[in-house]
């Protein structure tokens, strides 16, 4: 394998930067020529592809976003698409592809890697919500965001006595609402992954006003419902007045993390080192502190969500 390619798709994420930058300076480390895909699987088809030198990544391991830009394409899911695609990547002579995304991205580079260009995963995104890997890259930047506006809005509900709704990304998975909620002290966390009951959230309230507390955070995430339905349902069922903070994208910016930047460097060299090896329709991910890799199949089957033992720890300390 002479040259590959490297591109960044669906939703960014912090660290995404670090991960192209790793798979740039470990393929020419290793021999390579290495070419940046721009806006995704959208300029793959457009053929929006250029060689990038070492050059080309320095000075961006600290930024968030990404550097070759990104997008979702409804085109690139059908035949069509998908030619058009691999036509550009022979046009370059290209033989290998590192597509960093989550889910959807992964869905494309198994297609393609079934037509017969290599492709290799590496799961960025903040929802952490990717099989094959404990954590995704921008996973801990996004938590830390989130933290720190959990902190900054409890300093003013604390002030005002007032229950605060606090709304969080995550798609349908409940990782960033549960881990912020447990880092955060929220008195209640609202995930996808587990039904919740009106009464018991009030119940809690309640306890927590009987002990002359008068604030309180829940955490939602977006997976579960709007925080205007749930603020909608505290009102009509307990005449409790709540404000509303959606966090919104700036969950999805800033300067990545240690934790993502590390990960996203290590991810991103054994991408390559598994192109070099001849593998392809894999991911890369880490499970217990080392490297693994995947299928795509396998990472993409299994849909159902696993919560380890936080929910139910985060239950037993907001009592
Ligand atoms: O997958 C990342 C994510 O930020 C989700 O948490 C969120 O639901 C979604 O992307 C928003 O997507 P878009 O950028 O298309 O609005």
């Amino acid at each position: 394998m002479k040259k590959i390619a490297v591109l960044t798709s669906g939703g960014d994420s912090p660290g995404m930067n670090a991960a192209i930058r790793a798979v740039v300076r470990k393929g020419i480390h290793d021999g390579l020529d290495v070419y940046g895909v721009y806006h995704g699987y959208s300029g793959l088809m457009e053929g929006k592809i250029e060689k990038l030198e070492l050059g080309s990544v320095g000075d961006i391991i600290h930024r968030g976003g990404t550097m070759l830009y990104t997008s979702r394409s409804e085109k690139f899911k059908t035949e069509e698409g998908q030619e058009e695609a691999i036509k550009q990547l022979q046009k370059h002579g290209i033989e290998g592809l590192v597509v960093i995304g989550g889910d959807g991205s992964y869905q494309g580079a198994a297609k393609l890697s079934e037509k017969g260009i290599p492709c290799i995963g590496l799961p960025g995104t903040i929802d952490n919500d990717i099989n094959g890997t404990d954590y995704t890259i921008g996973f801990d930047t996004a938590i830390n965001t989130v933290v720190d506006a959990i902190d900054k809005i409890r300093d003013t509900a604390t002030s005002h006595d007032r229950t605060f709704i606090i709304e969080v990304m995550g798609r349908l998975a409940g990782d960033i609402a549960l881990w912020t909620g447990v880092a955060g002290g929220a008195e209640t966390i609202l995930i996808p992954e587990r039904e919740y009951d009106i009464d018991d959230i009030m119940t809690k309230l309640n306890k927590g006003m009987e002990r002359g507390k008068k604030h309180s955070i829940i955490v939602l995430a977006e997976g579960v419902c709007p925080a205007t339905e749930l603020a909608e349902k505290l009102m009509d069922s307990f005449q409790l007045e709540t404000r509303i903070s959606v966090l919104g994208y700036i969950q999805r910016g800033g300067s990545p993390t240690c934790f993502d930047r590390v990960l996203a460097s290590r991810l991103g060299a054994r991408a390559v080192e598994l192109l070099i090896a001849g593998k392809r329709g894999r991911a890369v991910g880490i499970t217990n502190q080392q490297l693994v890799d995947s299928g795509f199949e396998e990472i993409l089957k299994n849909k159902d969500r696993v919560v380890d033992g936080l929910y139910e720890l985060s239950q037993q300390l907001s009592i």
